[in-house]
């Protein structure tokens, strides 16, 4: 997808609150909005903070359930049976402090869409349980013999790697094959480098509180964005510009205000570009032509951070002529004007 095919759905996002114009992010989400019509299960996949609760959402609010309830539930943070009885609900009597009936958050999710957050921490009975939801679309509550119908949209996210869920037992393969309808990949942030200053824009003018006066993040301040490997993908960048904007001391967010770590931006602290999977089984050619766009991107991204967005002396540096190294900044959705000075407040 490049910036002439972006269909409106996707403008539509991007004036909520979901930021992204990489080629790697859009073509991760290029799906979505058919996506959101459907009733079908999705398992969204992707490292911690790459925004899967957002995609999530996004699925759930520009989708045909967006009037109805959107239910998340971390399947990591009960204990099994509790889990069971947050999901499940169940009758009066059911066990002994059951003094009344609860419904669970499969009934509240009616109409709507249930986010089962951590997947590959849900434990082996509820996985079976929920097999039954998925395939029949009924449920019961603990100490019933009722069966309910239930009308829900099921969203799984994991940041464990997909080809690990079923091979390392986390998931019984029969429910990943059933969530797995749509799978979405979220890219790391690192390989979405060109989307950190309207990031980083964007989370500026989100924490900025209402009295404070307007900031703008500093030359190397942005330097410094870019050069950082981001572990902690969009999260971590969202908490950097929060602690810049607080240690700030005049109308600009210097470097130092990051409080990056002192290496960022050392070669020591860069991904290591050949970094393979063992379960990795893609052609040589495939995999290099990865590599070499993944460098590419990375390369535009820093060159024009460097050069302010000027695009003559970017080429001058790169040793292109202008017109070749706008024909590249393109196939990478790469837009000067977003380097500017000034431009990501
Ligand atoms: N594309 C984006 N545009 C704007 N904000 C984003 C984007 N992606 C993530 N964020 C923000 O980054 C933070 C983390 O996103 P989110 O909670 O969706 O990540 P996650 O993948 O679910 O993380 P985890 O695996 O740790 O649960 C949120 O505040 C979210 O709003
Ligand atoms: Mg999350």
């Amino acid at each position: 997808m490049n910036a002439k095919t972006v269909p409106s759905w996707y403008d539509e996002l991007c004036t909520t609150n979901l930021i992204g114009n990489a080629r790697t992010f859009r073509e991760a989400i290029a799906d979505l909005p058919r996506i959101a019509q459907s009733d079908a299960s999705i398992i969204i996949c992707g490292e911690t903070g790459t925004g899967k609760e957002l995609i999530a959402r996004a699925v759930h609010y520009h989708g045909k359930r967006a009037d109805f309830p959107f239910v998340p539930i971390n399947c990591g943070s009960f204990t099994d049976t509790l889990l069971e009885e947050e999901l499940f609900g169940h009758e009066r009597g059911a066990f002994t402090d059951a003094r009344n009936r609860r419904a669970g958050l499969i009934a509240e999710a009616e109409g709507g869409t249930l986010f089962l957050d951590e997947i590959d921490s849900l434990p082996m009975k509820a996985q079976i349980d929920l097999l039954r939801v998925i395939q029949d679309r009924t449920f019961r509550a603990i100490g019933s013999s009722v069966q309910h119908k239930v009308n829900i949209q099921i969203v799984a996210a994991t940041n464990v790697p997909l080809e690990d869920l079923v091979r390392r037992g986390r998931l019984r393969s029969d429910l990943y094959y059933r969530l797995a309808v749509f799978v979405i990949h979220l890219p790391p942030l690192r390989e979405r480098k060109e989307d950190i200053p309207a990031l980083a824009g964007h989370f500026l003018s989100k924490h900025l509180p209402p009295a404070k006066a307007p900031l703008a993040l500093s030359h190397e301040a942005n330097v410094a964005l870019m050069s950082w490997r981001w572990p902690g993908n969009v999260r971590e960048l969202e908490n950097v510009i929060i602690r810049g904007i607080h240690l700030a001391r005049s109308g600009t967010i210097g470097a130092a205000d990051l409080r990056l770590p002192k290496s960022a931006g050392t070669a020591a602290q860069q991904p290591d570009p050949y970094q393979l999977s063992h379960t990795d089984t893609r052609p040589m050619v495939v995999l290099k032509r990865e590599l070499i766009e993944g460098f590419e991107r990375r390369y535009l991204a820093h060159l024009l951070a460097r050069h302010d967005g000027n695009i003559s002396r970017a080429a001058q540096t790169a040793g292109k002529e202008r017109r070749e190294l706008g024909r590249l900044l393109h196939k990478y959705g790469l837009d000067p004007s977003a380097y500017r000075r000034g431009a990501s407040v």
